[in-house]
């Protein structure tokens, strides 16, 4: 989807749940949404990226009963793990919040009194899985059973094994307490309801225009026109934002989640800039909305979230561009399977531009990614190290030891047009969220730059005279050209690394900051070159 250039953009990525260690199985959303907002400032967009750590629901408390502390507790302990795997892999957000505080507190109390008063929430009896042996009622996570539609093993909420369908309190068959694995039963309870059902019509004509993936458009799409059941918006749990009025329960995680987006967005405004309204971006179409989420996620993102943002008249998001899945060697992630990769673990053994290209250029966004560690080292060894690195340590180090600047000369009119055609499909197909097409535009512009250098035999040039060494510096010059257009292509991919080609090359500029049409500035004849070091080690596993 093109969106418009003149209006701000907000770029949201799902909220993990603090509730344990980042694993590879994240990055999904979190890498390509921070490539696509580099890559929109890059094509001279306003963007704000934002996202935080959802501290509600049960994934926390089941995680803090099974530690022995606290949700507080493990919510602090996780958000800050997770604040510093994104620093380290340079994920920029302008902001990264959590749930718990007292905007969101707020902002989801102020939204669900709303809702109430337009007529959309009602009051209902109904019944939820209670386990006798631990005498108390169990949402969610705390029960495991099949799925009533696929008949997977489902959780209480979700069907995250099978059809990836929602699911309501008491639709779970053959409840299992996830405390004790005693079979549950099902007791009557007074809860909320949101009259999902009522915004039917509005949501098929406003997924028709949805931007994003076709898959999160299509999924949602599907789903609406077949059936929407109302949604139990509470929940009899102490840990999370009060329902208004009612000491005994919360709201659903999944209502002051996405609230998140706002509030977040309210406190970046508050604390950073002196644009102090964030009704700019949810009020009025006034801003781009653009969510990065998983596939697990799209009834949320696509069905609940437009639902309820419609009942209170707030903006509506323009895209949602839903990730496929990480597989690992073929299989789900299962730590008692040993099949996690923890990140932490992974940097301290690999540079993370290492693993934000590779998960950019195995499979493309919508696919599932099935991570293993050969094809980790095939991607770095066959084209970081042998294309990549090759050309630029190949041809800087060349330059170098004949020139110690950038030399005199022309660029070709066939180089030109080469970038230029880079320039081009890499602002395609980040309008379409093909980032592993990006990654390979960039590559086979590498190649190039690879092909011409052998083919133009400057190493030979250089002996012959003062000729040959003028015809010498202008092939030379075209290659670091070429370097130069490929180097602003992948910062998006790989911030750290293109730093570094960025500053042999002698540039003086933030290569972070300059705009893709840098790509056709002849490069300055007479800039200092650097000296060159190697930009990728060979992976070994
Ligand atoms: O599925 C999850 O991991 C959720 N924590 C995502 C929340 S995204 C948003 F809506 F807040
Ligand atoms: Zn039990």
């Amino acid at each position: 989807m093109k969106i418009p250039i003149e209006k701000p953009v907000l770029v949201t990525s799902a909220l993990p749940y603090v509730n344990g260690e980042c694993h590879i199985g994240h990055l999904r959303t979190y890498v390509p949404a921070d490539i696509y907002v580099r890559m929109l400032r890059k094509m001279g967009y306003d963007v704000i990226f934002i996202s935080g750590s959802d501290t509600h629901g049960t994934p926390i408390v089941l995680s803090a009963e099974a530690q022995g502390i606290t949700p507080e507790e493990v919510v602090a302990k996780y958000h800050e793990h997770f604040k510093r795997i994104f620093q380290a892999l340079n994920v920029n957000f302008d902001y990264y919040g959590w749930t718990d505080s007292e905007s969101n507190h707020r902002r989801t109390e102020e939204i669900v009194k709303k809702l109430i008063e337009n007529g959309y929430v009602y009051k209902k009896e109904t019944k939820q899985a209670f386990c006798n042996t631990c005498g108390r009622f169990l949402p969610d996570r705390y029960v495991e059973g099949k799925c009533p539609y696929c008949g997977a093993i489902a959780r209480g909420d979700e069907c995250d094994q099978g059809c990836g369908k929602h699911l309501e309190p008491g639709e779970i068959i053959e409840p299992k307490c996830k405390i004790c694995g005693n079979e549950a039963d099902f007791k009557q309870q007074e809860h909320f309801f949101f009259n999902l059902s009522s915004f039917t019509d509005f949501l098929i004509s406003y997924l028709d225009k949805l931007g994003g993936t076709r898959n999160a458009r299509n999924y949602a799409l599907e789903w609406t026109k077949k059936e929407l059941r109302d949604w139990c918006i509470t929940r009899a749990m102490e840990w999370g934002v009060k329902f208004p009025g009612r000491d005994d329960l919360v709201v659903y995680v999944w209502v002051d989640a996405p609230i998140g987006y706002i509030s977040f967005t309210e406190e970046l405004l508050n604390y950073t800039t002196d644009e102090k309204d964030w009704r700019k971006y949810w009020k009025g179409n006034k801003a781009t909305i653009v969510h990065f989420i998983g596939t697990d996620i799209i009834y949320h993102h696509c069905i609940f979230w437009p639902a309820m943002l419609k009942g209170v008249g707030y903006s509506l998001p323009d895209a949602v561009v839903a990730s496929g899945m990480v597989k690992i060697n073929g299989g789900t992630f299962s730590k008692s399977r040993g099949n996690v990769v923890r990140v932490k673990e992974f940097l301290e053994r690999f540079h993370p531009d290492t693993l934000r290209y590779y998960l950019v250029a195995q499979s493309s966004h919508t696919k599932e990614l099935d991570f293993s560690w050969d094809s980790f080292s095939m991607r770095v060894n066959n084209e970081l190290v042998a294309i990549l690195g090759n050309l630029v340590h190949r041809v800087v180090s060349f330059a170098y030891k004949n020139f110690r600047v950038v030399p005199e000369g022309e660029i070709d009119e066939d180089v030109f047009a080469a970038i230029e055609r880079t320039k081009e499909e890499e602002t395609r197909v980040v309008d379409e969220y093909e980032f592993k097409k990006l990654v390979d535009s960039a590559m086979k512009l590498a190649d190039f730059g690879n092909s011409f250098f052998q083919r133009e035999e400057p190493w030979h040039l250089i002996k012959m005279g003062d000729a040959g060494r003028e015809r010498c510096g202008e092939i030379v010059k075209n290659v670091l050209q070429i370097i130069k257009a490929v180097c602003i292509g992948l910062e998006a991919v790989m911030p750290e690394k293109m730093g570094e080609v960025w500053s042999q090359l002698g540039m003086e500029s933030d290569v972070h900051s300059v705009k893709l049409e840098e790509m056709m500035v002849p490069i300055a004849s007479g800039q200092e070159l650097k000296k060159p070091k190697k930009l990728f080690e060979l992976v070994e596993i």
